[in-house]
């Protein structure tokens, strides 16, 4: 019944920076190519055009920082009900600075504990679906465990959430932690994934030194990674919003978005209507991973 409703594989996202200034045309030609906008905070400007919203938070599902500034972005989910809530999977200390923890590493219950703790805090202002985005791994203790694809499964399984695929920072963790790309992105839960961001990281030419996330503009090789992904998740029921989280100048992101509406084939006909089609994919992704827990 669900592939007679949503015909559609995925939806161009663009999420809402620092560079949207309203007298600048070219922001309103980017903003055109967009399905969905992706805020980041509870104040976004109120001349935006009227898409398809979800909402990503920067803090970790796991992070006390969640707890301590919840209360705004709590009562704009509560007023707005966007499409999506997400935000970041971990990491596995309490507090840090940077890539740093400056509190004790936790291990998998207090990991969850934790998370169950934030979950409920936001559960008590948003009945929508929930996503958590992978961490990129660096060798620090903050990301113990928290990029390990099992764990990844077994902790979004067990709280009914879906999955955020960074391919830069699954990209980056597969190479600081010693896999190949590829087989890294196959092991994760890929029947979970809800969002998808491309962008450029920076990979070491040889072995023994680290992937940076430096958030560069993608090519190639970050659409084929984006393309490999579709290909698994176009044989399940996902339909992944798609952004590029590229933010250093709008020119480069207009050829970025016209280059990801090529890979998604994306058909903006008006019988197709994102607003209405993004909640109930999305639902429909939550439902499905309600029933496999079931
Ligand atoms: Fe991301």
């Amino acid at each position: 019944m669900t592939s007679l409703v949503f015909k559609r594989d995925s939806f161009a996202g663009l999420p809402v920076s620092h560079l949207f200034d309203r007298s600048n045309p070219l922001v309103h030609e980017i903003l055109s190519l967009a399905e969905v906008l992706e805020l980041k905070n509870p104040n976004p400007p109120a001349w935006l055009p009227p898409l398809a919203r979800v909402f990503h938070w920067g803090y970790g599902i796991c992070e006390d920082d969640f707890q301590e500034n919840f209360l705004p972005v709590g009562n704009f989910l509560q007023e707005t009900s966007p499409s999506l809530f997400s935000c970041d999977l971990g990491p596995a200390a309490r507090k840090h600075e940077g890539i740093l923890p400056i509190s004790p590493i936790m291990g998998q219950k207090a990991i969850y504990e934790r998370a169950k703790i934030n979950l409920r805090l936001l559960r008590s202002k948003y009945d929508g679906p929930v996503a958590l985005e992978n961490y990129n791994f660096y060798p620090t203790g903050l990301y113990n465990r928290i990029c390990d694809p099992d764990f990844i499964a077994d902790f979004l399984s067990h709280f009914n959430l879906g999955l955020v695929l960074d391919l830069a920072h699954a990209a980056i963790s597969a190479v600081n932690m010693g896999f190949d790309i590829f087989r890294y992105l196959e092991k994760l839960p890929l029947d979970k994934v809800v969002e998808i961001h491309v962008s450029k990281p920076y990979l070491p030419p040889e072995a023994g030194r680290l992937g940076v996330d430096t958030h560069e503009a993608p090519e190639e090789r970050e659409w084929s990674w984006l393309s490999f992904v579709l290909d698994h998740t176009r044989l399940t029921e996902a339909k992944p919003l798609v952004l590029i989280e590229y933010y250093k100048d709008l020119k480069t992101l207009k050829k970025c978005m016209l280059r990801m509406q090529e890979k998604l084939n994306v058909d903006l006909s008006p019988s197709q209507n994102p607003i209405e089609l993004l909640p109930k994919a999305l639902s429909l992704q939550g439902a499905l991973v309600n029933a496999k827990r079931g």
